[in-house]
């Protein structure tokens, strides 16, 4: 091989060999009809691609690596696309974040063998973002993130539906007895019509904006709509970028540094993100060796403004959001308060990238002056029933449920929620506190997104929407409602959740940052003594999973995934 041609890679330990194994690694690869000279020390891309027809939300994600192969070939690289665990949040039980962890040691031991010099990671749905991150910062080489971008606005008879947000809404009318079955199967369609993912500012958009954010991908990577031609410019250049980051060797962990995390969080109270992003920020990190914790979160991000108009806490759309700027406008309008100097993907800095992003659309925007609500992060609630800490998102939440003291009414499990929450006698006001148990990581196992638990319909038929509701699990980035999540520790790890019974009084006092159960120590030290923990799954990744996974508030990663491996095998296959 010709390996003066172009400086020395970590492909080149693979394909830049005259022996025996130098063969074998370049035959078989030839084998797909690429030249000799592909293989000649150019920087060799992976496109880590989660396309699967059973994450609906990637399903356009071969068309997005063409375009992305486009810009590494134009640039001087030989791209090399492989797939991994792709996780489809509406389609896997028991909830696709029980294997979060589990896509994302393939992704790294995916790209630490083989013989990759930089990585373009192609992720949308909710899950499929954290885990390619995590795993790939295990690895730290050279890498750059590309969204699959949103769906276009749902239509249903004129009106705008948002994924998720307008089958929670509908679907409490369905059982409030205000639209018809037909109907509500008719909105089926309407409501997601194009590629892409929700098109709320969800969990995968919120997870599309983190990339921004810390600087993991290009500019406008979050909001493009998946259906736009633009977004597959922006893989194009992506391809084109990666390649330029493997020559400068700009690896992961000199963009993803504390301040570029500090940046994230600030972001994603700017844009009334979900509850969600804590625990995969928090995991993430962890992946880098940087510990970021809950306080982290309220005291960067509890007291900045929100200032997207968009469902599930206000009126638009991601298609809207483009349309207005997208994300370089909200980060030029919180600029005072982010680390301008955070190096991004395209080698330059956040400052530089948001300098002259304009807004189109003040109702979609708002500025800090005029925001959509003020103090809009999340709040991290912590006491007796959550020494740990608990989060609540405030934007999404009922105002005058804020301060709330109410009579517990538990369900132990789902099943139990599920079994009893439209009988008649359950003895229930829209004044109570809704508890769920055994929902967190691992109780469900997993952690579910059932947090957000719908209204017994007797509630609903009075009118009234919206109930506090506490729980170990989490909730979809794209519902609302003044629903305590994440409480750890968890109830299955005996956390103090498990021992509220029916009648227990609670006060929630987000403002003080209180979530109180009113039951003297001496009581809950009596009630623990017949606890008893529940049976855990004994085989499989299920096993492996609860007997490591992590509480809530440290982002339950497994406990011997945090943190990285680098890059080097020096071990030969053969
Ligand atoms: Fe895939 Fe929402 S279900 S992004």
């Amino acid at each position: 091989m010709d390996s003066k041609k172009h400086p020395f890679r970590r492909s080149q330990a693979w394909f830049g060999r005259d022996d025996r194994d130098g063969f074998v690694h370049r035959s078989w690869i030839k084998n797909q009809g690429y030249p000799h000279d592909e293989l000649d020390g150019r920087p060799v891309i992976g496109i880590c691609n989660t396309w699967s027809e059973l994450t609906p939300c990637n399903g356009h994600f071969r068309e997005i690596a063409e375009f992305v192969k486009r810009g590494v070939y134009e640039a001087g690289g030989f791209p090399l696309e492989f797939p991994v665990m792709s996780l489809g949040e509406t389609q896997l039980r028991p909830t696709a974040m029980l294997f979060r962890n589990l896509a994302s040691m393939d992704v790294e031991e995916s790209i630490r063998g083989n013989p990759i010099d930089g990585v373009v990671l192609l992720m949308g749905c909710d899950k499929t973002t954290p885990s390619l991150m995590m795993g790939a910062a295990s690895c730290d080489l050279p890498t750059i993130g590309v969204s699959g971008g949103p769906m276009l606005n749902g239509k249903f008879r004129g009106k705008d539906i948002g994924s998720g947000t307008g089958v929670w809404q509908m679907s409490e009318m369905v059982r409030a007895g205000e639209m018809t079955q037909e109907d509500f199967t008719e909105a089926e369609s309407c409501m997601h019509r194009s590629k892409g993912s929700c098109m709320t500012m969800g969990t995968a958009s919120t997870m599309a904006s983190m990339v921004e954010a810390l600087g993991m991908s290009l500019p406008e990577n979050a909001a493009i709509p998946a259906a736009d031609t633009r977004r597959n410019r922006l893989a194009q250049m992506s391809g084109r970028r990666i390649v330029e980051m493997v020559k400068e060797d700009l690896r992961m962990s000199q963009i993803l540094t504390r301040e570029a995390f500090e940046n994230a969080i600030r972001t994603n109270a700017a844009i009334g993100g979900s509850t969600n992003a804590v625990i995969h920020l928090i995991a993430i990190a962890g992946r880098m060796g940087i510990k970021l914790n809950l306080d982290d979160w309220d005291r960067l991000g509890a007291e900045v403004p929100c200032l997207l108009n968009l469902q599930p806490s206000g009126k638009y759309l991601m298609e809207d959001f483009y349309y207005a700027g997208g994300l370089p406008a909200v980060l030029r309008e919180i600029k005072p308060i982010l680390h301008l100097n955070a190096l991004t993907a395209n080698g330059k800095t956040l400052g530089e990238n948001i300098e002259k992003a304009p807004c189109y659309n003040r109702d979609v925007i708002m500025t800090p002056e005029a925001p959509f609500m003020k103090d809009a992060g999340i709040a991290v609630l912590r006491g007796n029933l959550a020494p740990d800490g608990a989060v609540i998102k405030p934007s999404a939440a009922s105002a005058h449920l804020l301060q709330h003291r109410g009579r517990a009414v538990v369900f132990e499990d789902i099943e139990d929620f599920h079994a009893r929450i439209d009988t008649d006698d359950l003895d229930i006001d829209e004044h109570c506190i809704m508890v769920l148990k055994n929902c967190g990581p691992k109780g469900y196992p997993g952690m579910a997104e059932v947090g957000n638990m719908p209204l017994p319909p007797k509630i609903l038929q009075k009118g009234i929407t919206d109930m506090v509701r506490i729980s170990d699990g989490r909730m979809s980035g794209t519902a609302y409602g003044t629903v305590v999540l994440h409480t750890s520790p968890e109830a299955a790890a005996g956390g103090p959740l498990a021992l509220v019974q029916n009648g227990d009084m609670i006060e929630l006092d987000v403002a003080g940052r209180r979530i109180h159960l009113e039951v003297t120590d001496e009581e809950l030290a009596r009630r623990r003594l017949n606890w008893k923990p529940p049976v855990h799954p004994t085989r499989g990744y299920q096993k492996i999973y609860v007997d490591h996974v992590q509480q809530a508030h440290l982002g339950a990663d497994l406990d011997f995934l945090v943190g990285g491996s680098g890059a080097l095998v020096p071990r030969d296959s053969h």
